[in-house]
């Protein structure tokens, strides 16, 4: 029934709606098959345009009548929608249409999870819902009516504030305009964890998170991070909540973290239940971020939308912005900052260096759906950082103040977004604009000179042309530079220099030696910086840089240099790198968590691209034997300091959750995992044993796993753990995550087989499917096993989840780094998924840009 080749759509060719609307009424029948859903919307038309005509989309609807202005009508109807002769003037539309949220399988629109009504709209889900103008652009406030059943549906919930509510039903209305992507409905048999918030104004707000029976317990860090989060947006953006009551829902099936719907939020059940039994310290400070994101929404996204789904990251490079600086200030700026550029590089940079590369702002889609990308989101929040760099402060928080007092209500654009800050500060931003515009990470590379106590900075900055941009014109790179002196003071503190042409050079004067520079500071900017330097510099910077985030850069830059030497050269890592790894590792003065970082190596995917970019083929399965001697080594070179580091970063009393205990360990994990590597595990099978907490029982399961230990230990979790749909993905993650190279295939394959694995529920899917394309050497297994494993895997998801299919078809994306074999058997696996019956047109987009054929 779908297009055969489906139509692109284009940012140029976007034009205003020729009908806005003012309210929507909705009634919802509930039932699983025959969900009936009426509409009555008032429909007028734009002054903005001269444009009448009538399109509403729909997809997957059975429409039951249709009428304008209480009169019966027989609209013309196709798979995208409807269209149909109506008055010139302000006219009622009212429609009945059934849909079947049980067989819907996608997860988008109305479906059923567990026996539970819920929704998903963004970008182009309420199309699924009823007929309408499907749009961000078009804006109005709704009434929802839900009837259900007393037995079935006891909580009806849906935007805004309850206003009725019978024993079957329940009235909702949200005074806020917003376009449908925001709408939200949940119903079934659920139960609150209630708490209140008192906002600025004294405004008293009720908040709940809605969860199944039985997962209760697991609501209080929820619950508390959403009021830290909502204190934190009126202390640092001056951002109140606007409705009396804000609720979270958590959903077992959810095609992605969560979503933002007015007063509604609905989130994947990983990304807010949370106890210390069956959550680790990473789940907690993954709930904490996504409850904050989800709610910093509600201003940056919901009060301001976009105008159109290429302006997708002004909601979402701002939000995620603003969340990093959220974990910043409850945790740690300097471990934050880390972990967002190691999960920059691995994610973005990733996508920015393949056929996948795009602009922060798209400039055409297929399906947006697959532009909910790591581009979109992460670095678009990185160009906002820089911004703000740029402008200091001061100027940022009033170019924010500008923005929500000249956009609030608006469906607003990224030429808004910088003209707020042209404004505020006098500034010409076209030039900046570009990091919008163009695709590829910038090359930045350096040299450096010295004399008569002056030193000079050379900068050249590159970006590699991508399909359709051709040539990439210089960018503002913001360049945060501070100089060393060689007895390791810093002589010249952090100075963030503005680079805008292709070559450009910085000098510093009334030096007295000649400095060591730490460039980049905080990385400034998301770009691939490369400079001649010495081991010996970098061993000086991990030691003296009083910036943290190139503290560690240094200590990487060095494993990464060891590392590539061992597997292009077969050599042996020095003892240099290892004494200057001890010499962090004892630094009491650092904080674990920093020091947690310093110690883990740079990942397999990483070393793979930085050796494509050094023009070598990336052999795999070299990677992960240089990986696993190095991680031999280190574990032997400081055999005498782990079981003390493992002591020493005990947190004694009852778990709690908090940066610092995280902290400890985080460091005492790697420790472990280290220790394992020459006592045969026996360290890991006693805190197996001793375990009172999540971090602690799968961080001990996980050092056994790799070292192919652990079998009695894996079956005790599963018997021990057997209901707990979340704590059972990571059982059947951790396996394959863990798995030696040559048997990841089969264990994942085996993993299939199990009864328990649901492959419908996508995180079960991913716990499988998706750690097998993680595990590098696994993955690319020189006999294609996983390769088809998981081409096999996505055939079969696709007629049923073509969401989740599709956004893990970028297991493939790096396939041109890759030998003549690995890329002959990817190609195929992807011409197979490619050629499969009936292919989703969102599968199709991404397999067609990943092969560029
Ligand atoms: N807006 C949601 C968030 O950032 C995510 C929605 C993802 N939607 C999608 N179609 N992939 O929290
Ligand atoms: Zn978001």
């Amino acid at each position: 029934m779908k297009d055969a080749t489906p139509q692109a759509i284009y940012l140029s060719d976007y034009t205003p709606p020729a009908w806005l609307i003012d309210d929507v009424h909705l009634t919802f029948r509930l039932s699983p098959t025959a969900t009936r859903v009426l509409s009555r919307i008032t429909f007028r038309p734009n002054p903005e345009t001269t444009d009448r005509r009538f399109l509403l989309h729909g997809e997957n609807l059975k429409l039951i009548s249709a009428r304008i202005d209480g009169t019966e009508v027989s609209p013309e109807v196709t798979d995208e929608g409807l269209t149909c002769d109506t008055p010139q003037k302000a006219f009622v539309w009212e429609a009945e249409v059934e849909i079947s949220p049980e067989t819907n399988t996608a997860l988008e629109g109305l479906y059923m999870s567990n026996g539970m009504y819920c929704t998903q709209c963004e970008a182009q889900g309420f199309r699924k819902i009823t007929y309408y103008p499907d749009r961000p652009d078009v804006m109005a406030t709704f009434t929802v009516r839900i009837e259900g059943s007393a037995k079935e549906t006891p909580i009806l919930l849906s935007n805004g504030n309850p206003v009725g509510l019978g024993d079957d039903w329940a009235e909702w209305h949200d005074p806020w305009p917003k376009p449908a992507y925001l709408f939200a409905l949940v119903a079934g048999d659920l139960i609150k964890h209630p708490g209140s918030f008192t906002t600025m104004s004294g405004k008293e707000v009720e908040l709940n998170i809605w969860v199944r029976p039985g997962d209760e317990n697991k609501c209080a860090f929820g619950m508390d991070a959403l009021k830290r989060s909502m204190k934190w947006d009126e202390d640092v953006y001056g951002r109140e909540y606007d409705l009396d009551i804000f609720n979270i829902v958590a959903v077992d099936d959810f095609n992605m973290g969560a979503m933002e719907n007015k007063g509604l939020n609905i989130f994947n059940s990983s990304a807010v239940l949370a106890s210390p039994e069956t959550s680790t310290d990473a789940n907690f400070e993954r709930i904490e971020a996504i409850i904050a994101h989800e709610y910093f929404h509600n201003w940056t996204g919901n009060r301001i939308t976009c105008r159109d789904w290429f302006q997708l990251c002004l909601k979402e490079g701002l939000t995620v912005f603003r969340d990093q600086q959220f974990t910043g200030d409850m945790r740690s700026h300097a471990v934050k900052r880390i972990s967002d550029v190691l999960s920059l590089r691995a994610r973005q940079f990733r996508e920015d260096n393949g056929p996948l590369s795009h602009p922060v702002r798209p400039e055409s889609f297929v399906e947006i759906n697959n532009f909910y990308t790591a581009t979109v989101y992460e670095k678009g929040a990185e160009v906002i950082r820089m911004l703000k760099t740029l402008v200091g402060d001061d100027a940022y928080s009033k170019a924010l103040d500008l923005y929500f007092e000249r956009h609030d209500g608006d469906a607003a654009t990224i030429e808004d977004w910088l003209k707020v800050f042209e404004d505020t500060t006098g500034r010409d931003l076209n030039q900046f604009k570009r990091w919008y515009s163009q695709s590829g990470t910038p090359r930045l590379s350096v040299n450096t000179h010295f004399s008569d106590g002056t030193y000079r900075l050379d900068f050249k900055q590159e970006t590699q042309p991508t399909p359709g941009q051709e040539t990439k014109l210089p960018q503002v790179i913001p360049i945060a530079v501070g100089l060393l002196s060689p007895n390791g003071d810093e002589v010249v503190p952090t100075t963030v220099l503005e680079m805008t042409e292709s070559e450009q050079s910085f000098s510093f004067d009334g030096l007295a030696s000649e400095p060591i520079p730490s460039i980049l500071r905080e990385f400034s900017a998301p770009v691939i910086l490369t400079r001649q330097s010495t081991n010996v510099e970098r061993a000086f910077l991990l030691a003296h840089d009083t910036d943290p985030f190139n503290k560690w850069e240094s200590g990487r830059a060095l494993a990464k240099d060891i590392l590539a030497q061992m597997i292009t050269k077969g050599t042996s890592p020095s003892g240099d790198y290892l004494d200057a790894l001890a010499a962090v590792l004892r630094d009491d003065t650092l904080d674990p968590a920093f020091r947690a970082l310093a110690m883990s190596l740079p990942g397999q995917d990483d070393l793979a691209q930085t050796l494509f970019e050094a023009g070598a083929t990336p052999d795999p399965t070299k990677i992960y034997r240089a990986h696993q001697t190095l991680k031999q080594s280190i574990a032997q070179h400081l055999q005498d300091t782990w079981p003390r580091v493992i002591a020493e970063m005990d947190v004694p009393g009852p778990y709690s959750p908090d940066a610092e205990a995280a902290g400890k360990r985080a460091l005492q994990g790697i420790a472990l995992a280290y220790l394992t590597r020459i006592d045969a595990g026996a360290a890991a099978a006693r805190q197996y044993e001793q375990a009172d907490n999540m971090t602690q029982q799968l961080g001990a399961l996980g050092a056994l796993l790799s070292i192919e230990k652990g079998a009695t230990e894996l079956s005790a979790f599963r018997e021990q753990w057997k209901d707990d749909r979340l704590v059972m993905d990571k059982w059947f993650g951790l396996q394959v995550s863990h798995a030696a190279p040559e048997n990841a295939a089969s264990i994942a394959r085996t993993l299939t087989e199990d009864p328990a694995f649901d492959w419908k529920n996508p995180n079960r899917f991913r716990a499988v499917i998706g750690a097998l394309s993680m595990n590098p050497a696994g993955f690319h297994d020189p006999t294609g096993a996983s390769y088809a494993l998981v081409a096999d895997w996505l055939i079969r998801l696709d007629p049923i989840n073509p969401q989740t299919t599709a956004r893990m078809t970028t297991a493939f994306e790096t396939w041109r780094r890759y030998d003549v074999d690995r890329q002959d058997l990817i190609r195929e696996e992807l011409r197979r998924i490619a050629r499969s019956d009936g292919l989703s047109r969102d599968t199709g987009e991404m397999v067609g840009r990943i092969l560029g054929e």
